[in-house]
């Protein structure tokens, strides 16, 4: 039985006022020990967020490494920093780092490699755009992604990290995927992951992320490969997201 995991995103949103609010919120409601619960701020509220969740079993994330270690890299975050501010986890490949500030898939893999060569959980996010979907190319595009990865990182490097199936179509449109079309994608990465390696294909934890809300966390997360969700803009509201973790 593989563990599921809620992770928040918070994109560039929040204050240190409305996080302190939030997270009184998440740390005095959360009731899941069977379930792993990660928030992930900006970068710089690392800190601050750490402080707050140090005594509550939630884990800090961030949104973004670079890829290179350490060096002349101004207004970059390396992951050796994200973890000496308390990090467990961070975003990789984020469709909007993909799209807004075009990373590629062999970027996104080069910041996969930093992650975990430092200690941290990467969660690599993957998805197709809308015209990808509908001209039926979603499982060419996620496959790709997914293979940037494998082929810098080798099969072994998912082990120690995380997937989120994002189809950006689905992300802040309240249109969320289906659950039928998440398993469908969940299914065949694992199957992916799975000819390389039976057992990493079979442990890997796949999180569906895109219009995520407490009404239909649960019917998600009930798909079989489905193992929790990365959530948007409902990680933000303490009910909804608390919600979304009981749904797990
Ligand atoms: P929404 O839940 O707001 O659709 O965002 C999803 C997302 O991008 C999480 O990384």
């Amino acid at each position: 039985m593989r563990r599921k995991i809620v992770a928040g995103n918070w994109k560039m949103l929040g204050s240190r006022t409305e996080n302190a609010a939030l997270l009184d919120a998440l740390v005095g409601g959360l009731n899941a020990d069977t379930v792993t619960c990660v928030v992930c701020p900006p970068f710089v509220y690392l800190h601050d967020v750490w402080r707050a969740l140090r005594d509550s079993p939630i884990a800090l994330g961030a949104q973004d490494v670079c890829a290179e270690a350490q060096g002349a890299y101004t207004g970059e975050v390396s992951a050796a920093m994200l973890k000496d501010v308390g990090c467990e986890y961070v975003l990789v490949g984020h469709s909007e780092r993909r799209t807004l500030y075009g990373e590629d898939d062999q970027l996104v893999a080069r910041k996969y490699a930093a992650a975990l060569g430092r200690g941290l959980i990467p969660i690599l996010c993957l998805g197709e755009q809308l015209a990808e979907r509908e001209a039926g190319q979603s499982t060419q595009v996620v496959g790709r992604q997914l293979a940037a990865v494998v082929n810098l990182c080798g099969v072994q490097a998912l082990a120690g990290g995380v997937l989120a199936y994002e189809p950006v179509w689905a992300i802040g449109t309240g249109r969320n995927a289906s659950p039928e079309q998440a398993q469908a994608i969940h299914a065949f990465l694992r199957e992916q992951v799975g000819q390389q390696d039976a057992k990493i294909g079979a442990g890997l934890r796949i999180l569906y992320g895109g219009s995520v809300k407490a009404g239909n966390a649960r019917e998600l997360f009930d798909m079989p490969d489905v193992d929790g969700g990365l959530i948007g803009g409902a990680s933000l509201k303490s009910d909804e997201f608390l919600a979304i973790v009981a749904a797990a």
